[in-house]
């Protein structure tokens, strides 16, 4: 059974981390490593595999983590992947995805990028009509591409309003009343859209609305198709959205719980009528990531201990500037990797970046916080490398990818760190590509 509620505990971690010190990847001078759970990915992307029909295509959403290694991964274990923009759906070539089984979501996409799409046989989810017009002024009869149509299901707003794309108001795709009155006739006129596309949100939306938005989606694909006189429309791609767990409020809604709804809700998704296609990010690679940091320095700030480290809104952006909505399970290790004994007390943690809201923890209960500790921090497998952030221009810290071997741990290095030459280098006139400047000597 896999857990989808935590990632590795505490003790895991720490083993871990002994491994990546053993190895030399954690000597006192690196200040933070970031790792990644390959075995709890693998469990997580079989599970989600078998709680759908097999004709699915779970295309993960490359934009909750982008890291090539990790890409590979779950390409090598069956899935697709989810473009968010071209340059995404350069990363899914370079995880050796083939191109039938990448999805470019854009909302924005350029007639270049259209034509990049068409001619590698990408299947592209148009945003809205003008998108559809200016797929029928680019493609050409031998072009392979699934083509559909993104349509808001309208089924409301979730608890997190930035994360939530099916209100009102949402910027994404063609409102339903809209698509139910609109599409029909684009259907006649553009014979080559054979798919629907929706997406609720991601966090903080309910189990409720995610069905909602099934049911009135395949509603919709039965009205359209009984216009067309056909069944035409037989590809429905489902979005992400299934949240992941950070606090103990959060819902936990596993995937096959999410299948057997489904099932029970649109039974043609089940019975070879209609192909899936999925794109959950979130709900498999948020528990996989933790990180550990150094703590450079601790300080008594009035009342409160602080204890300073290494990584903050640079990596962690929602949780600094929403912290009522986003968080991460933090807790101490010693310079040796090893879990502390004794009492807990309150600590603040702060983040390197010069901003004073760069606050990771408030009141964390710390067991034996000293200079030269470790913080771990839980949960950063999604919407956290995607999001680094060059404020105060810090190096992205050395990625390892971790699974279990008979003996302990066996690491693989999934990025190595930058360096303080690289950094310079990303801003210098080239981005360190050319024949000279700062990336030069690095
Ligand atoms: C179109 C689309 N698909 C899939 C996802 C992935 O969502 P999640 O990571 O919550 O599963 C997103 C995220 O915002 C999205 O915008």
């Amino acid at each position: 059974m896999v857990n989808w509620s935590r990632g590795p505990e505490t003790a895991e971690c720490a083993a871990v981390v002994r491994a990546a010190i053993e190895q030399r990847h954690l000597d006192e001078d690196v200040q933070s490593v970031v790792f990644h759970d390959m075995d709890l990915l693998s469990q997580r992307f079989d599970a989600l595999r078998s709680a759908f029909p097999v004709s699915t295509l779970h295309a993960v959403a490359i934009k909750a983590n982008p890291l090539v290694e990790v890409l590979k991964h779950v390409v090598g274990r069956g899935a697709g992947l989810e473009a968010a923009s071209i340059e995404e759906v350069e990363i899914a070539l370079a995880a050796g995805c083939d191109p039938s089984r990448i999805v470019f979501d854009s909302p924005a996409k350029t007639a270049a990028e259209i034509c990049r799409a068409l001619d590698l046989g990408v299947m592209i989810n148009a945003d809205n009509v003008a998108e559809l017009r200016r797929l029928a002024d680019l493609r050409r009869a031998d072009h392979r591409s699934v083509i559909g149509v993104r349509v808001n299901p309208m089924v409301g707003v979730g608890r997190i309003a930035t994360t939530s794309v099916a209100g009102t108001d949402s910027k994404f795709g063609i409102p339903l009343d809209r698509a139910r009155a609109e599409l029909p006739a684009l259907l006649e006129e553009m014979p080559w859209i054979t798919a629907l596309h929706v997406h609720v949100g991601s966090q903080g939306c309910s189990l409720d609305q995610l069905l909602d938005s099934a049911v009135a989606i395949e509603a919709l694909r039965v009205q359209l198709n009984g216009g067309l006189g056909t069944d035409r429309i037989d590809v429905v791609d489902l979005g992400g959205g299934l949240p992941s767990v950070y606090t103990s409020t959060d819902d936990v809604i596993a995937p096959d719980e999410y299948a057997n709804a489904l099932r029970r809700l649109v039974p043609s998704w089940f019975d070879g009528t209609v192909r899936l296609v999925t794109e959950f990010g979130r709900v498999l690679q948020a528990h996989c990531g933790w990180a550990v940091s150094r703590v450079e320095y601790v300080k008594r700030i009035g009342d409160a201990r602080l204890a300073v480290v290494h990584l903050g809104a640079d990596l962690l952006l929602r949780a600094v500037y929403r912290p009522e909505d986003w968080s991460h399970r933090l807790a101490s290790l010693d310079a040796s990797g090893e879990v502390p004994t004794g009492d807990p007390i309150p600590w603040t943690v702060g983040g390197p970046l010069c901003f004073a809201g760069d606050i990771i923890g408030r009141d964390v209960p710390l067991v034996d916080v000293r200079a030269g500790s470790l913080v771990l921090i839980r949960d950063i497998g999604a919407y956290t490398m995607s999001m680094w952030s060059r404020h105060c221009s810090r190096g992205l810290p050395l990625v390892l990818g971790h699974a279990a071997t008979s003996s302990g741990s066996d690491l693989s290095v999934i990025r190595r760190a930058e360096s303080p030459g690289d950094v310079a280098a990303f801003w210098s006139v080239d981005g360190g590509r050319g024949a000279s400047g700062p990336g030069e000597d690095h």
